[in-house]
């Protein structure tokens, strides 16, 4: 049976198994346990090399920069720099990782709303290819900063247009409600303010319009922005920026197996399921602004630019799975503490004896796993959907429904929606007679998944396995111990 979550070479079904690049799921789940997180090296590189075709597609310089956030272990960020990806990063211990990755300076851009002093000094001390910059007084700041060590930061202006996608609210970054950068009025006058500082390097503007966008115009609007901003500061100022930061929010089609499409309400349908080519709505983009470029007669601001991406999600969520076991089974009724018999009477559950085997109209057979939202957390901050299919039983149809949740004891920690708000679907489909030990697998879980893990409930944090491009399977994060429970409690 084919299914339209595969992907060639890399998520198949061989003997009815999951495999991930020729790697059996269930022996993977033997060797290393459960919950695990597998990444794959060739599909990091896939996307990857989707896109940096936007640099074939526009006509300036052009910067690809992973956003380290979304997953950040030292085994993924190698593949990364080893697939020729520059890095954006957060935070100084982000920064940190980088350059333990091998990374050189001038790979990373820094980002970040609240920059310590030691955060700027380390990033003014390793030559970061920009600051980007969140507000005026940390542009004052940095300039500070810089002038202590007797060096000139390289400095990118965050600014925040006023621009909204159609994507989870949360995600949202790019409107003047949110946290982020800066007005553009704000940041013309800082140009204006510092553009002969000997300490700051004013070489460029970034703005971010969000995660997991579903509308390829949002970008055409972002990049308009960010000419009219280019132009102006040039007008104003006399300075040739040298780069411009689109950020990332590239969507993944989480809803590529469309199973369950119809369980989502149309907003969440249209987001989750979203896709479009980066490259073609870039290349779009472009077009747009170089018209204008050409009316305002000033290409070569253009041509003398670099483009920077900084795409986190579209790199590496569909690049892994986690590996889950289902540990515990029961049954419910489907209204609380009721339920209906087949004649239409309701009787107390109390009075309910049924098999776990059969499910009726009335009852739901529920699941409990070993992976909670200590390790998916946006399943439960955001309702993220994560397409679950059975690991062992991957050819078998995916027709029964059970109720799915973790194993926190939290009430928050179920696969659906608790709010009752139908943002996810109630009931996940699997085959028949799913029991406990049965292994899970939970798709395009590699971006904002481990990255925000915690050990919550005491439990240890999971494994991550690389399918490497060279056909083996390395372990790249070895799972907590007892130990690491308490290692930093004294
Ligand atoms: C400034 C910035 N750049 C890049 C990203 C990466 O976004 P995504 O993972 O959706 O590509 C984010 C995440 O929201 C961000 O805040």
């Amino acid at each position: 049976m084919t299914s339209t979550w595969q992907i060639e070479t890399f998520l198949t079904i061989r003997n009815g198994r999951l495999h991930i690049d020729g790697h059996d799921a269930v022996d993977l789940a033997r060797e290393y346990g459960t919950p695990l997180f597998v990444y794959s090296e060739s599909r990091i590189r896939h996307n990857i090399a989707r896109l940096k075709q936007v640099g074939d597609n526009v006509g300036c310089g052009f910067k690809l920069c992973y956003a380290a956030k979304a997953m950040s272990t030292l085994g993924v960020l190698r593949a990364v720099r080893d697939a020729g990806c520059d890095l954006e990063v957060n935070s100084g211990g982000e920064l940190w990782k980088a350059l333990k990755a091998g990374f050189r300076g001038d790979q990373l851009n820094f980002n970040g709303l609240s920059k310590e002093a030691w955060e700027i000094e380390l990033a003014i001390e390793n030559g970061v290819y920009a600051i980007q910059v969140d507000s005026l007084y940390e542009l004052s700041l940095i300039e500070e900063t810089a002038k202590r060590l007797g060096k000139k930061a390289n400095v990118s202006l965050r600014l925040v247009p006023g621009i909204e996608s159609n994507t989870h609210s949360g995600l949202q970054t790019a409107m003047l409600t949110s946290k982020f950068g800066m007005m553009p009025d704000e940041a013309f006058g800082a140009f204006a303010k510092y553009k002969d500082s000997e300490h700051l390097n004013l070489s460029g503007i970034h703005l971010h319009v969000g995660s997991q966008n579903p509308s390829p115009a949002v970008y055409t609007q972002a990049f308009d922005e960010m000419f009219g901003a280019l132009l102006r500061i040039y007008r104003e100022t006399g300075i040739r920026l040298q780069h411009i930061n689109l950020g990332g929010g590239f969507p993944v089609n989480y809803l590529r197996d469309g199973s369950q499409a119809d369980d989502f309400p149309a907003e969440q349908r249209e987001m989750f399921a979203a896709d479009f080519e980066p490259a073609e709505a870039m290349k779009f983009a472009w077009a747009e602004v170089r018209k204008k470029a050409e009316a305002e007669d000033v290409v070569d601001l253009l041509e003398g630019i670099t483009l920077l991406l900084e795409p986190g999600r579209s790199i590496i969520a569909d690049a892994a799975i986690c590996l889950t076991t289902v540990r515990n089974h029961k049954q419910r009724p489907v209204s609380n503490g009721q339920r209906t018999t087949d004649n239409g009477q309701s009787e107390e559950l109390s009075t309910v004896h049924y098999p776990l085997s059969t499910a009726t109209s009335s009852t739901d057979r529920w699941l409990l796993t070993d992976a909670g939202f200590n390790i998916l957390l946006s399943m439960e901050t955001y309702k993220w959907y994560y397409h679950l299919i059975s690991a062992e039983r991957a050819g078998e149809p995916h027709e029964t429904p059970y109720k799915l949740a973790g194993p926190l004891c939290d009430g928050g920690d179920v696969y659906f929606d608790i709010e009752g708000e139908g943002r996810l679907p109630d009931h996940r489909l699997l085959p028949d007679n799913v029991e406990p030990g049965e292994l899970l697998a939970l798709l395009n879980c590699g971006a904002y998944s481990l990255a925000q893990a915690s050990q919550y409930n005491g439990r240890f944090l999971p494994p991550v396995v690389l399918t490497k491009a060279d056909g083996t399977a390395e372990l790249i994060r070895r799972r907590d111990t007892f130990e690491d429970l308490i290692a930093s409690d004294l």
